[in-house]
């Protein structure tokens, strides 16, 4: 047994039903999970103590939806879009290219990278979709090295159609449900597809998670980036989705559509950032009853950030959520989000798996953007 004492927490958040912050407080770790909070000074004794010093400590942040493993660099594509191009989903196809083309021993090496820029932004637990591989070997490749990192791997081979399947698109959802999801179903647990204009259809989507679902996994869905699209918001009610992620264009029908559901809507404020799109309004689910979800959506293409920090600045900034709605939206959001209750939060027997802010709110996350407040990070289990 070993056990670790963080006393005097100037505001520590742990999301509980009743109390979920509470300040000058102090917060036990026994064998990896939360065993007491309470206030400061008056912790039981243990192996070790950490002194905060008035810090704010939060829960880590769930990263509920990212696509990390991949070779080459379209920062070009980002500068032309900042110069007035548009983003469309064609633009996969490069990356596809570049990530065939990787060694395994680059893409993992490139993978730890950006899982250790996630860590130490205070990023403790992620979910890591395929996706660039688009052929059986090399989506089997990506799951397998996402599932060195993380359990929450999603198969994502219906991102777009691959340049070799461009006049048979048929035959690549024959693949894709078939041998794809084969070779990918015992490295996944989720399956996901782009459901978008330039990407696949709803029915085509449909079958798509389906598939997967036949094999086991549980279905998300990116959908609602591009344009809007009601049936796209059905699908994933009607397939009982854990998210649809994206939710850049939203009807008010919609909007109730989802909140009367048990969907997550995962907002990915990166990719308006990154592609001059509108934010959508975060407000409006709230305020509807819709959970939320805060992510990265890391990518080389629509948002190469890692930072949920500076996510939760746009959220606060650009989608009308409070600071607090905002944090936890990034945290218990996203637990949500991959149907996990044993992280995003801090209640008792929780996983310690938490953030020192070199701050004493929270709140410094969206009013000091762009600065690395994230101190320290402890993810014990
Ligand atoms: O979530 N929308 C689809 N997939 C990614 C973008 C992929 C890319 O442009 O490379 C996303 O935004
Ligand atoms: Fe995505």
């Amino acid at each position: 047994m070993s056990s670790l004492l963080i006393d005097r927490i100037g505001l520590l958040v742990t999301h509980e039903e009743e109390r979920p912050e509470r300040e000058d407080a102090a917060l036990l770790v026994v064998d990896g999970r939360v065993a007491w909070i309470g206030d400061a000074g008056s912790g039981p004794a243990a192996d070790e103590r950490l002194d905060a010093d008035g810090r704010c400590v939060i829960p880590g942040f769930v990263d509920s939806h990212s696509h990390l493993v991949f070779g080459g660099d379209r920062s070009a594509e980002f500068a032309a879009r900042m110069a007035g191009e548009r983003y469309a989903a064609g633009g996969i196809r490069s990356t596809v290219a570049a990530t065939r083309a990787a060694s395994e021993e680059g893409l993992r090496a490139r993978l730890a990278a950006l899982v250790a820029e996630m860590h130490a932004q205070g990023t403790t637990t992620l979910e890591i979709k395929s996706g660039y591989g688009l052929d059986v070997e090399t989506e089997a490749r990506l799951l397998r090295l996402a599932r060195e990192v993380t359990p929450e791997t999603t198969f994502l081979g219906a991102h777009v159609v691959p340049a070799e399947y461009a006049e048979d698109r048929g035959a690549y959802l024959d693949l894709v449900a078939g041998d794809m999801l084969d070779a990918c179903a015992p490295h996944a647990r989720w399956v996901d597809v782009f459901c978008e204009t330039g990407a696949f259809t709803v029915e085509e989507s449909r079958r798509v998670l389906e598939a997967g679902m036949a094999r086991g996994l549980e279905p998300r869905i990116h959908a609602t980036q591009l344009g809007p699209s009601s049936e796209a918001v059905a699908l994933a009610i009607e397939v009982g989705a854990a998210s649809l992620d994206h939710a850049t264009f939203l009807s008010d029908a919609d909007v109730a559509a989802l909140a009367a559901s048990p969907t997550v809507v995962t907002l990915l404020p990166g990719v308006e950032f990154s592609t001059r799109q509108p934010y959508p309004s975060g407000r409006r689910l709230l305020d509807a009853g819709a959970r939320v979800a805060l992510a990265s959506d890391c990518n080389p293409g629509s948002s190469f950030t890692s930072s949920l920090p500076f996510c939760i600045a746009l959220a606060v900034r650009d989608m009308g959520l409070t600071p607090a709605e905002a944090l936890r939206a990034a945290t218990l959001g996203g637990a949500e989000a991959l149907r996990r209750d044993d992280v995003g939060h801090l209640r008792v027997g929780a996983r310690a798996r938490l953030a020192l802010l070199d701050a004493p709110s929270y709140v410094h996350l969206a009013y000091r953007p762009g600065v690395p407040l994230v101190d320290r990070v402890l993810s014990l289990a």
